[in-house]
C-alpha cells in the first residue's frame, strides 16, 4: 500500500532545518511519492531530491507585484506543484473565488499541479453541512475551467489543522469517496484526492487504512525531520 506524502511546511523552519530534511530524505530508496512544499527560498534546496512545489502562487503571471511569486518563477527553479487555497492562505489573504480561479488557471496553463484545498469549519461540521460547503468550495472554482484532470484535492477540515484532531476514518473515508463520485459525475474527472489535518506518526498506521485516501497533506510533522521519516516509511 504506496500513499502519497505532501508536506507543507509553511513558515515553520529555517535553512538549516530544511537541510537536514533534505539530507534525511536522500537515505530514503523510493522517493517517487514524495512532494515538499517550502517556504519559497528553500524551493531549490529539494531539486534532484524529490518534487516539490510553492505552498501559494500569485494570481497574475508578470509584473509590478511586490511581494508575489508567479508561476513561471517557481516553473523556472523546477517546481512542479502549488498548493492553492489553502485555508490559512483564504483567511490571511482574504482570496477571493476570483483570485483561487486565475491561480488554477495559470498554473495549468504552465504544467504545474495544482493542489486545490477544501474543507470545512468547525461550525460546519457540527451543523453537518460539510459535503455542502466542499461541493461550493469544488464548484465555485471549477466550474467552467479546463484540464481539471490535472487537479490535485486536498481535503482539510479546518478544525483539523494543528489542533491534534481529526474526523473518524469512517468520516474522511465518506467525504473523499463522496468529493471523488462528485468531481467524476460533475466535470469527468479523477482527480487524486488527499487527505490533511493534524496528521502526523500518531495516527498515520490508522490513517492508511482509508482506501479512498490517496495520501496526505501534511503540515507540522513534516517540518519535524524523525516525524517526517516516520511517516514515509509508512506510506512507501
Ligand atoms: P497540520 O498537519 O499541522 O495539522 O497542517 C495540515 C495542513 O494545513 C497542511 O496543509
Amino acid at each position: 500500500m504506496t500513499k502519497l506524502v505532501f508536506g507543507n511546511q509553511k513558515m515553520y523552519i529555517n535553512k538549516e532545518e530544511v537541510l537536514g530534511i533534505v539530507e534525511m530524505l536522500k537515505t530514503i530508496e523510493n522517493r517517487d511519492n514524495i512532494v515538499m512544499f517550502p517556504s519559497y527560498p528553500f524551493l531549490e534546496y529539494y531539486k534532484d531530491v524529490v518534487r516539490f512545489g510553492s505552498q501559494d502562487v500569485s494570481a497574475y503571471l508578470k509584473g509590478a507585484y511586490t511581494g508575489e511569486v508567479s508561476v513561471s518563477q517557481i516553473k523556472s527553479l523546477g517546481a512542479s506543484c502549488s498548493i492553492v487555497g489553502h485555508s490559512e492562505c483564504r483567511k490571511n489573504h482574504n482570496e477571493t473565488i476570483e483570485t483561487l480561479r486565475n491561480k488554477i488557471t495559470l498554473l495549468l496553463e504552465n504544467d504545474i499541479t495544482p493542489v486545490f484545498c477544501i474543507g470545512e469549519s468547525l461550525e460546519e461540521y457540527e451543523k453537518n453541512t460539510t459535503l455542502e460547503v466542499i461541493y461550493n468550495q469544488i464548484s465555485s472554482v471549477f466550474d467552467g475551467l479546463n484540464n481539471l484532470d490535472n487537479v490535485i484535492i486536498a481535503y482539510e477540515p479546518v478544525w483539523a489543522i494543528g489542533t491534534g484532531k481529526t474526523p473518524t476514518n469512517e468520516e474522511i473515508d465518506s467525504t473523499i469517496g463522496n468529493i471523488k463520485n462528485y468531481v467524476k459525475d460533475k466535470y469527468g474527472v479523477n482527480d487524486i484526492v488527499l487527505y490533511g489535518g493534524s496528521v502526523s506518526p500518531k495516527n498515520i498506521e490508522e490513517l492508511n487504512k482509508i482506501d479512498n485516501v490517496d495520501g496526505y497533506l501534511i503540515g507540522g510533522s513534516s517540518s519535524i525531520k524523525d516525524e517526517l521519516k516516520y511517516i514515509i516509511e509508512k506510506c512507501i
